[in-house]
């Protein structure tokens, strides 16, 4: 894992897009973004069972899995939204980039490869893009149903209550 901010320079969005400023883990758990680094897939079923994630499944996001459509989805995945539960993602191999805003609404990104777990909180904007590889694997975490609709932004996400209720700033709970 590695997070810095983004860079807003031109380029294909699969670009690093570092702009040498380095964040600092504790900034991200004040955004109330967890990450771990697990090498256990143990250790991944207890946070599951501390946190209430009863479902799991895995993606790869691929040229060769996905076939024509791949680019298409990239993109999609980078377009700027939120989701009503919480986003976890489990890098199984391969790479990627999280994008999330700052409190001042500034865009930073987040690496993760292999072992990196992440939670994106309910309400918060984010993105997402594979890296230069074309390949990531993940796996994807839930509580019951999965509520994966993307909220894109717009006047009346910003109006969402959990939007609203992650502004107000939800309790984050701090990594083990
Ligand atoms: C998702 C990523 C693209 O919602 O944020 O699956
Ligand atoms: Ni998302």
């Amino acid at each position: 894992m590695k997070a810095y901010w983004y860079d807003n320079e031109a380029g294909d969005q699969r670009e690093p897009h570092d702009s040498g400023r380095t964040v600092h883990p504790t900034y991200l758990q004040k955004l109330g973004v967890l990450y771990y680094h697990l090498s256990d897939e143990e250790d991944v079923n207890k946070l599951a069972a501390d946190r209430s994630y009863k479902n799991r499944d895995v993606i790869t996001v691929s040229p060769e899995r996905m076939g024509d459509i791949y680019e298409e989805k990239v993109k999609s995945f980078f377009h700027e939204h939120l989701h009503e539960d919480e986003e976890i993602r489990y890098i199984r191999g391969g790479a990627g980039f999280f994008d999330v805003r700052s409190e001042g609404d500034e865009w930073l990104r987040i690496f993760l490869e292999k072992d990196d777990l992440i939670v994106l909180p309910a309400g918060i904007y984010h993105r997402f893009t594979t890296d230069a590889n074309n390949y990531v694997q993940a796996m994807r975490l839930f509580k019951e149903e999965p509520k994966w609709t993307p909220l894109n932004r717009g006047p009346e996400v910003d109006a969402n209550p959990f939007r609203k209720e992650y502004l107000q700033g939800r309790p984050a709970i701090a990594p083990q």
